[in-house]
């Protein structure tokens, strides 16, 4: 199997003034030191200080993402920000899908996936998120719910999947303190890579990295790193304090 990296993304949403984004920086990097280099780090700030972060990660490995971007080079889309304008700043990478934007902002299938495909054209690393509601859950549906959130993948040729990275993140374990066990990620994480496999190809789907996210803080991060199929987290509210993120990515990295 090929070889997946350790990924950890830490997802600010709407959080932290410039001056809490720069200060977060030397004391998160001096915590990971010792497993910087087996790891991938990524931290994704609002759109308005990634310059800001870019300029106070420059001497480190830390890279940086948006959590959102336009599905369009250029043109009458106001309040959007185009991967064009991204790679200009100097921003590698890019959260889109994510549960909020496609439930509180009703950004549709069709949406995330124009996204999606502006994104990869221009050379940004999306991290595609996907994740059922607790109804869907109940209901049994949650198979069928990542499969319709996947099925715009087989539109983009696997030369251009190269640059994707997955996370799951079940609606109902966003912000709420409720994780899902690691057996209940596994699972669908399982039935992710299968679906590459049976879709895009099997080395594309053994060398995809497919994250876990919803409530994922220190003292579970290891029991889910452990799953097989595991091989990152995507943290949100437990990744805005330094020290927290960073026992989260070594408590991870030790599993
Ligand atoms: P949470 O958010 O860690 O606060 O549950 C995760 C996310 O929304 O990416």
């Amino acid at each position: 199997m090929e070889q997946r990296k350790p990924l950890f993304i830490a997802n600010w949403k709407m959080n932290k003034l410039s001056k809490e984004v720069v200060a977060f920086v030397p004391i998160f990097y001096e915590a990971i030191q010792s497993v910087s280099q087996k790891c991938e780090i990524v931290l994704a700030p609002v759109a308005v200080y990634l310059s800001k972060l870019i300029e106070a990660t420059r001497s480190t490995s830390i890279q940086v993402a948006a959590q959102n971007c336009g599905g369009a080079k250029s043109g009458a889309f106001t309040g959007e920000i185009s991967p064009v304008m991204l790679k200009e700043l100097g921003v590698n990478w890019v959260i889109l899908g994510h549960s909020e934007r496609r439930h509180v902002f009703k950004e549709d299938e069709a949406l995330v996936s124009a996204r999606l495909k502006a994104a990869i054209e221009e050379g940004l690393l999306p991290v595609f998120c996907v994740g059922e509601k607790l109804e869907e859950r109940k209901s049994g549906q949650t198979f069928a719910v990542i499969e319709r959130q996947l099925k715009g993948l087989k539109e983009l040729s696997e030369n251009h999947l190269k640059a994707l990275t997955i996370a799951y993140e079940p609606v109902w374990a966003i912000g709420t303190g409720e994780n899902a066990t690691s057996a209940q990620a596994q699972e669908v994480h399982a039935f992710i890579r299968q679906w590459l496999s049976k879709n895009i190809s099997s080395p594309f789907a053994n060398g995809t990295r497919i994250l876990y996210g919803g409530s994922v803080k220190a003292d579970n991060s290891s029991q889910l790193m452990a799953m097989e199929d595991v091989d990152g987290l995507l943290v949100g509210g437990a990744s805005l304090d330094p020290l927290s993120f960073g026992e989260i990515v070594k408590k991870g990295l030790n599993s």
